[in-house]
């Protein structure tokens, strides 16, 4: 029987590689889905041979990812408990459709992940198998085995002559696609420990940021980034140059405290230059082309989107249905922005677009032709009296 892994490269999913081939007697065909982390993916298609799979599977999906993902968390402008910009949670479920794929033309019967049984992710890549492939076995073998630590998974490894070579002391638990790298546990799980600068992997720290203030233009179409100070870039290209921009200044990074969706805290800290980049100038576009109505119904929309997100229902019903909604508020959501970058700041400084209902015209305190300040009065007459009834019928209760 074959099962399909969710591999890595790295000690867990070695060991697991190992682990359902010798406890379990499978045929291993391991998957390592390249979503943009910098990576020597012959080297792990290699190792992943060497420690036992019958078949390795390198797969790009950068693309796919950028245009089917995180396009639709930009348009919907989707963060988690008001700073978590989901990238983890974006790049769960689509390596579950690719570990489905490949699991269908395998005709393997199972599939196996890395992720442990306390967080997020193991409920991310299973709502997203079940989603799509309800049969499929799922195995998890941190729920499962005897092993409870990297110590642990250190000696089965030399055990069973698994190369160690990548096994730097790695204190933290990190997971790096094109649009984050998340850093957690270590000395991150005291809250009240403040994070050294040395977590970083993409930012240099915001005091540290270039001394000059960097001015860069971002250009939309319909709710997504095109183009950078005027130059067009493909949408994964786009994403990696706004990083390598983002992360000069140590723009995006933060260090929360959220709730998991299995019940506990947790603290993270997270890089997501270009996200943050363009998260705030399609926020700036949007409050120029978005009416009121719909700029306040989009933001209670966007909050439940994100909750969807993070607690991995991306293959649902009301998931889908959001994603309509969202696009049909972002017809006119073209334009450009200008953003100024410095020591951890990205601020939006100027907008423009020709679908702009902004009016100079409408708003300006000289004369105008459209807005007559008599109409006011009537206005404000009506708008109010709910306040007037309420003070006479308070005055005449004193009274009384
Ligand atoms: N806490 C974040 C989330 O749930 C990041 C998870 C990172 N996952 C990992 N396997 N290191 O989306
Ligand atoms: C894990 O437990 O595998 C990583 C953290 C998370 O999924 O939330």
């Amino acid at each position: 029987e074959k099962v399909v892994l969710a591999y890595s490269g790295g000690l867990d999913t070695s060991v697991i590689l190992k682990w359902l081939e010798v406890e379990k007697g499978y045929d291993v065909i391991a998957v390592c889905v390249d979503v943009g982390q910098k990576e020597e993916y012959s080297d792990i298609w290699k190792k992943a041979l060497k420690t036992g799979a019958k078949k390795a599977y390198i797969v790009d999906v950068k693309e796919e990812f950028v245009k089917n993902y995180l396009y639709k968390g930009i348009k919907a402008g989707a963060i988690y408990e008001d700073d978590y910009l989901l990238g983890t949670s974006f790049a769960r479920p689509l390596i579950a459709k690719k570990l489905v794929e490949i699991a269908k033309i395998e005709g393997a019967s199972a599939i196996a992940h890395g992720a442990t049984g306390k967080g997020n992710d193991q409920v991310r890549f299973e709502a997203g198998i079940k989603a799509l492939s309800p049969e499929l076995k799922i195995i998890a073998p941190w729920r499962e085995w005897n092993l409870k630590s990297r110590e642990d998974c250190i000696e089965y490894a030399k055990e069973n002559n698994i190369s160690l070579t990548v096994t730097k002391k790695n204190i933290y638990s990190r997971d790096e696609n094109l649009w984050h790298i998340s850093h957690e546990g270590g000395n991150l799980e005291d809250p009240w420990n403040i994070h050294s600068e040395d977590v970083y992997k993409w930012c240099v720290s915001p005091e540290k940021g270039q001394d000059e203030v960097e001015e860069i233009s971002l250009t939309f179409e319909s709710g997504l980034p095109i183009k950078i100070n005027g130059i067009s870039y493909s949408p994964v290209d786009l994403i990696y140059k706004l990083n390598e921009i983002g992360s000069k200044h140590g723009v995006g990074i933060i260090d929360i405290v959220e709730n998991r969706l299995v019940g506990m805290k947790s603290r993270g800290v997270y890089e997501t230059p270009g996200g943050t980049i363009i998260y705030e100038a399609h926020k700036s576009l949007e409050k120029l082309v978005l009416d009121r109505q719909t700029l306040s119904f989009k933001k209670q929309v966007s909050q439940k989107y994100a909750d969807l997100v993070y607690d991995g229902l991306w293959f649902s019903p009301l998931k889908e249905a959001i994603d309509s909604f969202i696009d049909s508020t972002q017809e006119n959501v073209t334009g450009e922005v200008k953003l100024k970058l410095y020591k951890g700041k990205c601020t939006s400084i100027a907008t423009k677009s020709m679908y702009s209902l902004y009016s100079e015209e409408y708003v300006t305190f000289g004369e105008d032709e459209v807005y007559n300040q008599k109409d006011a009065e009537g206005f404000i007459n009506l708008f109010t009296l709910p306040l007037k009834i309420k003070a006479i019928l308070n005055n005449n209760l004193n009274e009384n």
